[in-house]
């Protein structure tokens, strides 16, 4: 055993709802704290002295100055394993171009796609644990990231390959997603229908063979894949023994009804929602995730995430880290900016980062500090964990744990 401390808050996260609003005051505070660690797990948050007394032989790692401590972050929507870069893109659209004709012009997703067929798996093997590399420096040791810039056999097995050997080279915890059905690539001969039976029939069994991912996500929009032709892929892809997330409702509504109406883990996105759904979703079971990133990547509205909560869905917020739509890659300030927009308490965006964005992954065993859970969590240089969210970014993570050790 070991006690790290003493903290001047140790915010635990413990003991909230998994859906609906949170005001600050659920929140359980402990003031100069301490945390005890049990082989890799949190024993308990309490007292410093309290811990001291109880235990006086006990190791203990001193904490310098003032530091608050909370569960780490989880990042549950992430695209960073790609090659090449977009910053064309992002000109083109802040100087009116819109999504369409960059598309047209060879940018947009298509040219994510060639750049990462061109990288080798050691350069995208590279780049992948740089970027998470920085997500870990925020406090994030838990990690989506999809494929989705192969869109062939060869290319999307070579994707998830490399978040496979990522896996190998970093203590985080990363979640492999096939996201084969991002696009129909502009080289398969064939409908888009096709396309979708190509990747249940050709790539889905061999993920499965070789464990590259347990999950599978779609982009239901006009410009991507339509309703009903997403909705009997995704069927058949539960079928198949995968866990469901869907690119939703990003500016055309209705695709978050599909998600909830195949038992969807999470729909994310829902910049586009419209109130009848936003309820209908808020219902299910599925998390409602944000992506506040994108919206600030292509300046358009952000996800109704106070609707959602007020509704009483399970709410995450995530970063959507792309080449593209989202190139920022900081959740922090991008779930601080949204808070500003959306009015969300600052119990409301913690649980979206911690044990909400898990749960949308299936990870009931971390996000929040009590006994049992997987200790990692995060430490920020402040006396009050408000000060977080009030820098919107720029107050960094002092030290970071994963398993009870500093990274
Ligand atoms: O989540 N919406 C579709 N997919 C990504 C964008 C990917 C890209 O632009 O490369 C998203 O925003
Ligand atoms: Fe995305």
């Amino acid at each position: 055993m070991k006690l790290i401390g003493p903290f001047k808050q140790i915010v635990t996260l413990a003991n909230l709802p998994l859906r609906g609003k949170l005001s600050d005051d659920q929140l359980e505070i402990i003031n100069d704290s301490g945390l005890l660690i049990k082989e890799e797990k949190i024993e308990t948050a309490a007292s410093f002295q309290d811990l001291k007394k109880q235990f006086p032989n006990i190791e203990i790692e001193n904490i310098e100055g003032e530091q608050i401590c909370l569960p780490a972050f989880t990042d549950s929507h992430t695209h960073i394993c790609f090659g090449g870069n977009r910053a064309n893109d992002f000109a083109m659209r802040n100087a009116g171009k819109t999504y369409l004709e960059i598309a047209e012009s060879g940018g947009g997703i298509w040219s994510s796609v060639l750049h990462t067929r061109e990288a080798s798996e050691e350069e995208l093997l590279k780049t992948t644990l740089e970027r998470i590399n920085f997500l870990i420096s925020q406090g994030i040791t838990t990690i989506e990231i999809k494929s989705g810039y192969g869109l062939d056999v060869e290319n999307e097995l070579k994707m998830l390959r490399v978040i496979k050997k990522a896996q190998t080279f970093t203590k985080a915890t990363l979640v492999p997603t096939c996201l084969s059905a991002h696009l129909k690539p502009r080289d398969f001969e064939g409908s888009s229908e096709e396309y979708l039976n190509y990747i249940i029939t050709e790539i889905l069994p061999k993920v499965k063979e070789e464990n590259l991912a347990k999950r599978v996500d779609i982009f239901i929009e006009k410009s991507a894949f339509l309703p009903e032709e997403s909705k009997a892929f995704l069927l058949k892809a539960k079928e198949l023994g995968f866990e469901i997330t869907v690119h939703a409702d990003q500016f055309t509504s209705g695709s978050s009804r599909i998600a909830v109406e195949v038992g969807a883990k999470s729909a994310d996105h829902l910049e586009a929602t419209i109130d009848e759904d936003i309820q209908f979703l808020a219902k299910s079971e599925t998390v409602a995730t944000a992506l506040p990133g994108a919206s600030l990547g292509l300046g358009e509205k952000f996800t109704p995430a106070r609707k959602i909560l007020d509704a009483g869905g399970i709410f995450a917020i995530a970063s959507d880290w792309n080449p593209g739509s989202a190139p920022m890659g900081n959740l922090i300030t991008q779930a601080s900016i949204l808070a500003t927009f959306e009015k969300l308490s600052t119990a409301e965006v913690l649980a979206g980062i911690t044990f909400r964005s898990a749960f949308a992954l299936s990870l009931e065993d971390r996000g929040t500090l009590e006994k049992g859970k997987k200790a990692d969590f995060v430490t920020f240089k402040t006396d009050n964990f408000q000060s977080i969210l009030y820098h919107q970014g720029s107050l960094k993570a002092q030290s970071v744990y994963i398993d009870g050790e500093k990274v």
